[in-house]
């Protein structure tokens, strides 16, 4: 048997990172302290952690000729980048003045990411697919649909969020794993109409309402939903209630929180990749542990892509 592969149909940007005093205000010319580029976006990050957590991946998305290096630095992190298109486009781009106080301010070009691609030359030892929402969603349903015809597992982080019409109409019979944080949760059952009941005792009470609500709307998809400091709770198909996995102690205080909810997806998804079609509730949850376990290895670094642990570093923590 091939081992389990991994195709992420997503973003990639170049990020530029502006040190500046305060942000630029209107008719304003500031002067920034520091400029640093690095790889960015949604879909390069989660295929970094997958790598990373030792899976298998391939990345398909379009860069133009300004963006070959962040092409490069994908390659470098272990993912398959052979797949990737590159297009008479600007490279997708985000620009981030990072203010004194450690505020983020950002203007995002889609640029090539906006690419259309359709499903074409899937690996046919491919076994799960993941999606997020910075490229064209018509995009992404296409290669969902592939993947349900294939018996492809398929994982969605609806980031950023769908309106209400595409949510709407979202195949989501076809979808195996969303992976939403509290924000999120709450926003799809509101556009998806949904009514949830009052839970006002405690946070936890509410996200973990909110994912009971919309698990009876899509009950053929498993959800797994952060919830920053308090960890994530999970709702299986197999099994009626949510379960509730902390977040792992840090080491100090949280740092950088840029990239965790990425590093957590890749290492779920990484993590579902070795269990097959029927794994147990308790298999689950040690994969949630571990993801939780890289996310928070991740908000003690700064950085994205570049604070995304490896694998064995992780197992080291989880003993
Ligand atoms: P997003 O950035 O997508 O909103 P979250 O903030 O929910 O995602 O963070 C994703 C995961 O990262 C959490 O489920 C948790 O495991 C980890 N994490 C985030 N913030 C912290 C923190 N302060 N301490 C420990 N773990 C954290
Ligand atoms: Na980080």
């Amino acid at each position: 048997m091939p081992p389990p592969r991994c195709l992420v149909r997503g973003s990639i940007n170049v990020d530029e990172f502006f040190q500046v005093q305060e942000f630029v205000q209107p008719g304003q010319t500031i002067s920034s302290n520091d400029l640093v580029k690095r790889l960015g976006g949604k879909g390069a990050n989660q295929s970094v952690a997958i790598a990373r957590a030792g899976g298998l991946v391939d990345f398909v998305g379009a860069v133009g000729s300004d963006g070959l290096w962040v092409k490069d630095e994908l390659k470098v992190a272990g993912v398959n980048v052979e797949g990737m298109l590159l297009v008479k486009e600007n490279t997708g781009r985000a620009i981030i003045q990072v203010n004194a106080a450690g505020e983020n301010s950002i203007i995002l070009f889609k640029g090539a990411n906006y690419t259309s691609i359709s499903p074409q030359k899937i690996h046919s030892d491919t076994t799960h697919m993941v999606f997020q929402n910075e490229v064209p969603l018509q995009s992404t349903i296409e290669f969902l649909t592939s993947a349900a015809s294939s018996n492809i597992a398929t994982v969605f982080n609806p980031s950023p969020m769908p309106t209400r019409n595409e949510l709407q109409s979202f195949p989501w019979n076809q979808l195996t794993w969303l992976i939403v944080n509290e924000g999120e949760v709450s926003e799809l059952c509101t556009m998806l109409d949904l009514a949830v009941p009052q839970q006002s005792t405690s946070p936890n009470k509410a996200a973990q309402s909110l994912v009971l609500t919309l698990s009876i709307r899509i009950p053929s998809t498993n959800i797994v939903c952060t919830l920053g400091a308090d960890g994530v709770i999970a709702k299986f198909c197999l099994f009626p209630e949510t379960v509730h996995v902390p977040a792992a102690q840090l080491s100090g205080p949280p740092l950088d929180t840029t990239g965790a909810g990425d590093c957590f997806t890749g290492y779920l998804v990484a993590g579902l990749m070795k269990l097959g079609s029927t794994a147990t509730i308790s298999e689950y949850l040690q994969v949630l542990q571990r993801a939780t376990k890289a996310a928070g290895m991740c908000v003690e670094k700064a950085g994205a892509a570049s604070s995304i642990p490896l694998g064995i570093d992780v197992d080291v923590r989880m003993n």
